[in-house]
This record gives C-alpha cells, sequence and structure tokens, in this order.
C-alpha cells in the first residue's frame, strides 16, 4: 500500500465512510479514527447539540480544530464528515497527509439510506433531496480534486465495498 501516513475517507453522508472504514482499518491493522466522533469527544457534545447551540460554523470550526490535530498522527484510517472539504485548510492537509479515497454516493441512494437518520442537523427538513443535490453540486469537484482513488458505493454492502477497495489499494 501506499507509504501515506494515513488513509483517509472522504465523501458525503451516507457514502458509508464509517462502516467501510472500520473494515478497512481491520484489513490494513491501522487505527480507525471518526472525525465525527472526535468532534463530540472534544466538545462534550452531540453533533445536533454543537449545531443548535453554535450553528454550522461553530460546528466547522470544531471541526477544523479536530481534523487539524488528527491528521498530524499517522497510521491512522481517518473518517472525514461530509462537510469537512468545505474549508481549504482541511483540504490541504488531507491531500499532504494521507492517501485519499472518495466514496461516492448517489443522492437517490443517500436518501434511501438516510431516510431515517435523526443525527445529521443539516437534513433535518422536508427538502432533503434538494439540500443533497445542493450539496453534491458544491462538494463534488472538492472530492474529486482531493482523491486518490474513487469508489462509487450504490450498488454496494460495505462489506463489497471494502473487498474492492482491498483489491485496488
Ligand atoms: C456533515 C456530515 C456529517 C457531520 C455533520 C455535517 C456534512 O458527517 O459531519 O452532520 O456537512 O455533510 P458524515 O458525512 O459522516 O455523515
Amino acid at each position: 500500500m501506499n507509504p501515506a501516513p494515513n488513509l483517509i475517507l472522504i465523501g458525503p453522508m451516507g457514502a458509508g465512510k464509517t462502516c467501510i472504514g472500520r473494515r478497512l482499518a481491520e484489513r490494513f491493522t491501522l487505527d480507525f479514527v471518526d472525525a465525527d466522533q472526535a468532534i463530540v469527544d472534544a466538545a462534550g457534545a452531540s453533533i445536533p447539540t454543537i449545531f443548535e447551540h453554535s450553528g454550522e460554523a461553530g460546528f466547522r470550526q470544531h471541526e477544523r480544530q479536530v481534523l487539524q490535530h488528527l491528521l498530524a498522527g499517522q497510521g491512522q484510517l481517518v473518517s472525514t464528515g461530509g462537510g469537512a472539504v468545505l474549508d481549504p485548510d482541511n483540504r490541504a492537509a488531507i491531500a499532504r497527509r494521507g492517501f485519499v479515497v472518495y466514496l461516492r454516493v448517489s443522492v437517490a441512494a443517500q436518501l434511501e439510506r438516510l431516510a431515517r437518520d435523526r443525527t445529521r442537523p443539516l437534513l433535518q427538513r422536508p427538502d432533503r433531496a434538494q439540500v443533497l443535490e445542493q450539496m453534491a453540486s458544491v462538494r463534488d469537484p472538492l472530492y474529486q480534486g482531493l482523491a486518490d482513488l474513487t469508489l462509487d458505493t450504490d450498488l454496494y454492502t460495505p462489506g463489497e465495498a471494502t473487498a474492492q477497495l482491498v483489491l485496488r489499494l
């Protein structure tokens, strides 16, 4: 595998970053680090609570600090939040500090996978489909710009997607 210090998963909500990340980390004996969980641990509050008290801007500040700290480490598989790539400093750190895997997913598959999700504040509204389309139009070019490898996850279970990545890494 590439000698980059970390393996970093990027991609939208519902792409399977956490599920696939756990499996890949085990397969390659890397420490699994979920950036969203690290934000919750550092802030001592859930993501919905952070959004409620500090808004998206406050959440992004936490995210930036936590990611910069995490990505200074090595030997980890880091699963990033879907919006992490919006910040230029995060993009620079991701590009510098790891081999980057973009897990792609269609809006249709996101809607299906996240239908009952209550943990993503940006999706707690009736026009989810439009929100996800709009996010994809802004973020997909950013994900693509960072990706060393891209996998479409729509047709795969997490186990199958992991097997595909093991073949390609
Ligand atoms: C977000 C994605 C979430 C989480 C937060 C914001 C986004 O992470 O960081 O709710 O802006 O796309 P996942 O991609 O792990 O769901």
